[in-house]
């Protein structure tokens, strides 16, 4: 039964994971390489929390609104009624009170699920797994948060093989519930139960988590499909048929996309495109080859709207 879960990596992944545990009622362990890093993920949290807060305030109202555009009238005992019934409010601090941020592998040890979301590499993610190996007991849940590398070599890092696994989240996790659910090759099938038994349970701001099993391959499922599209909107735009804007205005309002390819980028964050991109590369060819205008868009640190600046600019 998993009741404490360890997040490792305080980023834009790791510290919104760690809101939804928290908003589930669990514990929650953070932590990242310092202390700075990890109270800056706190920080995001509570922008997480308090932006979740303002939302739920505002529903009520809003369907007020909605309602009397289309002409109808209410009465202040209707109103009153929506704002009952619809309206819901959250205990920012008892969530956040479960969280507690860490720079110490020590506090990770009566987790029972640690789910890592480290930066995008290899051999770094390898080397958490091993040095895990020396912190946690034998039957904790290592998960891995990647989106394109190898979870049965960082498995083979790692003490217990069979208790590794990939939990997938999907940017943002607080509103998008699907969790991919990747086993290694050594995977125990008792691991894979236990994750998706705890994530069935769960929800987000929105709707339960969705958790689906997919085989380890390059991309998963969304990624398959997401990423290639996105290069190929760069390569349209890269042979001048349209610009940035047109192509997002005409995936929205041509093929229902709720963003446009490179809106849906810059959310992503460009370097997880471009790092996804050249796994693709390695495992599905020079179909994949990037235009280079993105090679120089990492180098600019233009990486979408965590650094103010992607194919949009965020900077007012
Ligand atoms: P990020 O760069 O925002 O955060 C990574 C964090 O990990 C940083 O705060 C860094 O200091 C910390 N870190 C690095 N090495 C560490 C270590 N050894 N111990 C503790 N903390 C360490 O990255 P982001 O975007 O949150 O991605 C994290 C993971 O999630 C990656 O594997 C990525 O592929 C995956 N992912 C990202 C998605 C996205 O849309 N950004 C979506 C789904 C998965």
């Amino acid at each position: 039964m998993i009741k404490k879960v360890g997040v490792i990596g305080a980023g834009s992944m790791g510290s919104a994971i760690a809101e939804v545990f928290a908003y589930n009622g669990l514990d929650v362990i953070l932590k990242d390489q310092n202390m700075e890093l990890t109270e800056k993920g706190m920080k995001n949290i509570k922008r997480i929390l308090s932006d979740f807060e303002k939302y739920l305030k505002e529903r009520p109202i809003k369907e007020i609104g909605r309602i009397e555009k289309l002409g109808i009238a209410l009465t202040e005992e209707q109103k009153n009624l929506i704002v009952k019934n619809m309206g819901s409010t959250i205990d920012q601090d008892s969530i956040i009170g479960r969280i507690k941020p860490s720079d110490n592998y020590n506090d990770l040890k009566d987790c029972d699920l640690v789910i890592e979301a480290i930066f995008e590499d290899q051999s770094i993610k390898n080397k958490l797994f091993e040095e895990l190996s020396e912190i946690l007991p034998d039957n904790t849940i290592v998960a891995s948060n990647t989106s394109s590398l190898s979870i049965t070599e960082m498995a083979a890092h790692y003490k217990k093989p069979e208790n590794v696994i990939i939990t997938h989240f999907f940017n943002p996790p607080y509103t998008l519930p699907l969790v991919e659910i990747v086993p290694a090759l050594q995977t125990a099938d008792s691991t894979i139960t236990a994750v998706f038994e705890f994530f069935s349970a769960l929800r987000n701001h929105r709707e339960k988590l969705v958790p689906v099993k997919v085989k380890e391959r390059t991309g998963f499922v969304v990624n398959r499909i997401l990423i290639p599209m996105i290069n190929e909107a760069m390569k349209i735009v890269d042979e001048g048929i349209a610009d940035i804007k047109t192509v997002d205005i005409a995936m929205k309002k041509g093929a229902g996309m709720p963003m446009g390819p490179f809106e849906l980028a810059d959310y992503v964050g460009v370097d997880i495109v471009y790092h996804v991109l050249r796994s693709f590369r390695e495992a599905f060819g020079d179909n994949y080859i990037a235009p280079e205008t993105l090679k120089y868009m990492i180098s600019a640190g233009w990486w979408g709207i965590k650094k103010g600046r992607g194919f949009y600019n965020y900077k007012k």
